[in-house]
């Protein structure tokens, strides 16, 4: 593995770097950007030093932006993963309106605006597709369909479309979150592809801390600290901010840099027009952990009263009206009980944790990359685990235990054979799988060696465990 090269910081006062450009409509009178250029490296080449995290921390997570110079040595996404995660995405969408969603309420959390309105309707045709077979001939493709009108696609979550995207980022945030730790509601990759020279939603501030990564064209992020606009609410989501252009911090960014700014900043992009890709990575803070509690219970209570769940009218007596108010209508009645059921059953609990082990193994993300297809393991195939990322392995209750790993878990029946097993994996040594159940599995229960083998085989689709294809001898005992 190669040395780690020690970053350099350097604090500029003027906006005389070409790296940092004022706006055009106005001239600033001051601006202070940091800079900085650490290069990155790890498995995956995305990992920074302690150092710069720690200065980092120390100067500017939620305290002021900060424009990183090409720290890595290829970009988040590919030009070609790039596309394939567009393409996923665009199709998940288009498989969500098959079911009759309407484009604000689909999971795939995707946007596509012309000059700066949301589109409602056929938005499908102007999403990607697979023949489009790259980004370029894809806006090639929809621009005369928009008769010279920008536009913004703009796609949440787009991690869960790339596994590699999902763990260059994991890999990205390590270091960041030993020490500031994981945030509270979650984190985000969304993508913004525009040929529109601003952000669609206008001037505007997020309850996140955003990296932005920059993949295509120049980004230009106009910064203002959160005391400039408070009292100021009719500059939510406005284009008219040319006069307080001169407070702006703007930090300029190309294809392989990548711009921070925390979360009480306001901010809004620039660009001149040309196509531009950028992700931003938002670790969203100041949320209500009760509202992960009110998620599930919502779900338990769906579950539990089912069709009675569910209400069209009222019994209205205008003729006894004291009589009509002083009772509950039996349905929603039931819904209190039930609320008050779910509250005290221990499965909310358990899935709350199971909820937590996720985001534990996800690093944050609430939506991951999708498992491969299982496979079945034979006894002479190498597996390993990862030490860096393990598996996490805990006891539910009394009968189950509870997997989880990249952001998936998973429960088995109570065995302590399990966590040997477990253990095992994240040494990262490889071992032949049949000597790996032999050792663990009892040799008196045949089902507790199929319990392991499918743990095996759940965690390899999990991308957990991996298969060393290479002749070298694995440990056979
Ligand atoms: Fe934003």
């Amino acid at each position: 593995m190669p040395g780690w090269r020690a970053e350099r910081m350097e604090r500029r006062a003027t906006a005389g770097s070409s790296a940092v450009k004022m706006n055009k409509a106005k001239t600033p009178t001051t601006t202070v950007a940091d800079i900085a250029r650490p290069v990155a490296e790890g498995p995956r080449g995305f990992a920074f030093t302690t150092e710069f995290w720690e200065r980092f921390v120390e100067r500017h997570w939620e305290k002021t932006p900060l424009l990183i110079k090409q720290p890595f040595a290829a970009q988040l996404l590919s030009a070609s993963e790039l596309f394939a995660a567009l393409a996923q995405a665009s199709e998940q969408y288009r498989a969500e309106g098959r079911q009759l969603r309407p484009p604000y309420d689909r999971g795939a959390k995707l946007r596509f605006c012309i000059e700066h309105s949301v589109l409602m309707t056929d938005v499908e045709k102007r999403l990607p597709e697979a023949g489009d077979e790259s980004l370029e001939s894809y806006a090639r493709r929809i621009e005369p369909l928009l008769a010279g009108r920008e536009f913004e696609l703009i796609i949440n979550q787009l991690q869960s479309y790339s596994f590699e995207m999902w763990a260059r980022l994991r890999e990205f945030l390590r270091g960041l979150y030993e020490r500031v730790g994981i945030p509270a509601e979650n984190a985000d990759a969304a993508i913004f592809i525009r040929n529109q020279k601003r952000t669609g939603f206008g001037l505007h501030k997020d309850k996140a801390g955003v990296f932005m990564f920059v993949l295509k064209g120049r980004k230009r992020m106009l910064l203002w600290p959160y005391e400039t606009f408070s009292a100021k609410e009719e500059i939510v989501s406005t284009l008219d901010y040319g006069e307080f252009l001169d407070r702006a911090l703007v930090l300029e960014g190309q294809p392989g840099d990548v711009i921070y700014w925390p979360s009480t900043y306001w901010h809004i992009g620039e660009s001149d027009g040309d196509l531009s890709a950028s992700v931003s990575v938002g670790l969203r803070l100041n949320y209500a952990p009760f509202a992960d509690v009110i998620k599930h219970v919502t779900h338990m209570v769906e579950r539990q009263l089912g069709a009675s769940g569910r209400a069209d009218l009222y019994r209205f007596e205008p003729a006894r009206l004291q009589q009509t108010a002083a009772e509950l209508p039996p349905r929603l009645d039931a819904a209190i009980r039930a609320v008050r059921e779910a509250g005290c059953d221990q499965s909310l609990e358990q899935t709350l944790k199971l909820g937590w082990l996720n985001r534990v193994t996800g690093y944050g993300f609430a939506s991951v990359p999708a498992p491969r297809p299982p496979r079945t393991l034979a006894d002479d195939e190498i597996v390993c685990g990862q030490p860096e990322y393990p598996v996490v392995c805990v006891p539910l209750n009394e009968d189950r235990w509870a997997c989880s790993a990249n952001g998936h878990s998973f429960t088995t029946p109570t065995t302590h054979h399990l966590p040997l097993l477990i253990d095992s994996l994240n040494t990262g040594i490889p071992r032949r799988a049949g000597s790996l159940l032999a050792e663990f599995a009892t040799t008196t229960e045949t089902g507790d060696r199929e319990l392991l083998r499918h743990v095996l085989e759940k965690l390899h689709s999990l991308r957990a465990v991996e298969l060393i294809t290479s002749k070298e001898p694995a440990r056979s005992s």
